[in-house]
């Protein structure tokens, strides 16, 4: 079929269901809500079978639904209606949520519904739900719907009168605040969650309104309902009435999101709480860097707020690495986080920096410093585990690893073009042409598009595909490292990587990869062309659309 996707952005969620659906033979292209007229126009030039429409703002046009069945991805159970649907679901601790997909009527989220699903809801951030729980029921979901409306013989219905789900309003700013003397730790992080990513609870710290982002539970540190106890890296700790919580990320009005203490600098007057060492904490706390070993395998886990890794990131993971290598053990494992592996480097404090061109060459020389040291790794075989996304720089410094495991259900970026044409780097003119070849790898540093899991693996950029939600992916890896650490090879194998590593310094130096990426990174960030300085800025700022991209819009 031709099916064309409505959408406000090209979210994770989008991107997902434009691969699947591609996968099945589809033919997908995709127009931004831009305009009425826009859509319109995209209409008649694609003529598609079925529109879908996997993340919207507002309502499809009248003109569009009444002439062409559409189909709404509503992330709510059948019967929920409303724009703040997980929310609310957060907010008020609902135990199971689904997604349904409706088809677009006059009435938002009213129309009969195609197919749903439901899964169980756990205590995490909305935007972690959303990019696991939320996805996979949605891909469920409509694939069931599409399959639905191909076979023609599907009458969909209408919710029946005694629903669960029903009519929500739009979560307003007083619905989010927290009263801090007051509300303890669970219901400050069920608020915190339901508003993160986007738009953030409506707070003040040091006397200045904000938006607080990204909390994590603080199991010992205590004090007065309300006061900021201590910082950590980029996080602060405020006490609650019956404990405490760490939030890693603020918006000032005006600003973009930021991490805590940069945000306030005042912060830095607050007593320093370091944690000692790389190993992970024995009781909850912010900890973006956590080690813990079993047997032969030590799990160098990482998870850094939207998978972006600034220049203090890249060190201190580099040094958390070096540390780990000097352990008793045969395998280390990058586990990074459950949402993101990487997006490689921190745009966002480059936005902020006095100089973006110099902050860029500080961040890609550190996120380079931190991809040699996992590939001139020679006491230990190495695996990246990706359990979250990757992008660009991110999803390439996944393959320094001797080998890369991601989980099915992922969305991998592995190109560079869509940040203004940023050349990229992280070793990736070594480590590409040498598993694919030369012409497979410009292929996929022209895509633009994503990429699954397992089109990773069949291209032979990635080693394997495990399937599973994350805590099963978790298991299964930790099983087959274990595995790979016990194998009667092991030996051999580290003496071959060791051999191939000094055959490939001998046929050309690692130095020099470096170099000539880095030449034309410097263009990219000094140069005349001015195009990833623009994109960085729409990026950060998150700019609405104007337009929709030519490599998305296949009907322009
Ligand atoms: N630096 C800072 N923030 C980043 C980031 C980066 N490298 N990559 C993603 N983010 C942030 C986004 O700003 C967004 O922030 P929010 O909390 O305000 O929503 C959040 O992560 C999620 O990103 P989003 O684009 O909504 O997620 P997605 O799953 O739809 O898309 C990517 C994922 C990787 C395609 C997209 O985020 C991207 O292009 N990132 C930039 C990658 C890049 O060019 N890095 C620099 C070159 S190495």
């Amino acid at each position: 079929m031709r099916i064309l996707f409505l959408t406000h952005s090209f979210n994770s969620l989008t991107q997902r269901l434009f691969c699947e659906l591609s996968e099945r033979g589809h033919t997908v292209s995709i127009e931004f809500d831009i305009a009425d007229s826009v859509s319109e126009e995209a209409v008649a030039l694609f003529q598609p079978n079925l529109i879908v429409a996997p993340f919207l703002k507002r309502a499809i046009p009248e003109s569009i639904w009444s002439r062409h069945p559409c189909l709404i991805v509503h992330p709510g159970i059948v019967g929920d209606r409303g724009p703040s649907a997980l929310d609310w679901a957060i907010q008020e601790g609902e135990s199971e949520w689904g997604v349904t997909v409706l088809q677009a009527e006059a009435e938002m989220d009213a129309g009969p519904v195609w197919a749903s699903s439901t899964f169980a809801m756990r205590r995490c951030k909305k935007s972690t739900l959303y990019r696991n729980e939320v996805t996979e029921a949605a891909n469920a979901a409509v694939l069931l719907a599409v399959e639905r409306f191909a076979a023609g013989n599907f009458t969909p219905r209408r919710p029946e009168s005694g629903a669960r789900g029903r009519l929500r309003p739009l979560m307003r700013a007083d619905d989010r605040t927290i009263a801090w003397q007051r509300d303890g730790t669970n219901r400050v992080l069920a608020r915190l969650h339901a508003a993160d990513g986007f738009p953030g609870v409506p707070d003040q710290l040091f006397g200045q309104p904000c938006r607080l982002f990204d909390a994590w539970p603080e199991s010992t540190l205590r004090g007065t309902p309300g006061t900021l106890l201590a910082r950590r890296e980029g996080a602060i700790c405020r006490a609650t009435a019956d404990g405490a919580v760490w939030i890693g990320h603020v918006k000032r009005p005006d600003q973009i999101k930021l991490p805590a203490t940069l945000a306030f600098p005042e912060a830095g007057a607050l007593p320093d709480a370091p944690l000692a060492g790389w190993w992970r904490a024995a009781t909850p706390t912010w900890q973006d860097i956590a080690y813990e070993e079993a047997g032969d395998v030590g799990f160098l886990g990482f998870d850094f707020y939207n998978g972006a890794m600034g220049s203090a990131q890249c060190r201190r993971l580099s040094e958390a690495f070096r540390w780990a290598s000097t352990r008793p053990t045969r395998v280390i494992m990058l586990l990074g986080g459950e949402d993101f592996w990487s997006n490689g480097i921190h745009l966002n404090l480059i936005e902020t920096a006095a100089s973006a061109s110099d902050a860029s060459w500080e961040n890609i020389n550190a996120i380079d410093d931190l991809a040699e040291v996992i590939l001139r790794c020679d006491s230990h075989l190495t695996i990246s585990a990706l359990q979250g996304n990757a992008g660009a720089g991110g999803a390439f410094l996944a393959r320094a690893a001797d080998l890369v495991w991601a989980r099915a259900g992922i969305l991998l970026n592995p190109h560079y073009k869509n940040m203004g044409n940023l050349y990229g780097s992280e070793f990736w003119t070594y480590l590409l042409p040498k598993r694919l070849g030369l012409e497979a790898a410009r292929a996929i540093m022209r895509h633009r598009l994503p990429m699954t899991a397992a089109e990773a693996v069949s291209s032979g950029f990635y080693d394997a595909c495990l399937p599973g939600p994350v805590p099963a992916f978790r298991v299964d890896v930790a099983r087959l490292a274990a595995e790979l650490a016990a194998a009667p090879d092991f030996v051999d194998r580290l003496a071959a990587k060791r051999a191939r590593r000094a055959a490939d310094e001998a046929e050309k130096p690692l130095a020099q990869y470096r170099a000539e990426e880095l030449a034309e990174m410097r263009r990219n960030f000094y140069g005349f062309d001015q195009s990833y300085h623009v994109a960085r800025h729409h990026f950060t700022a998150r700019s609405p659309h104007s337009w929709t991209p030519r490599h998305l819009a296949r009907h322009r």
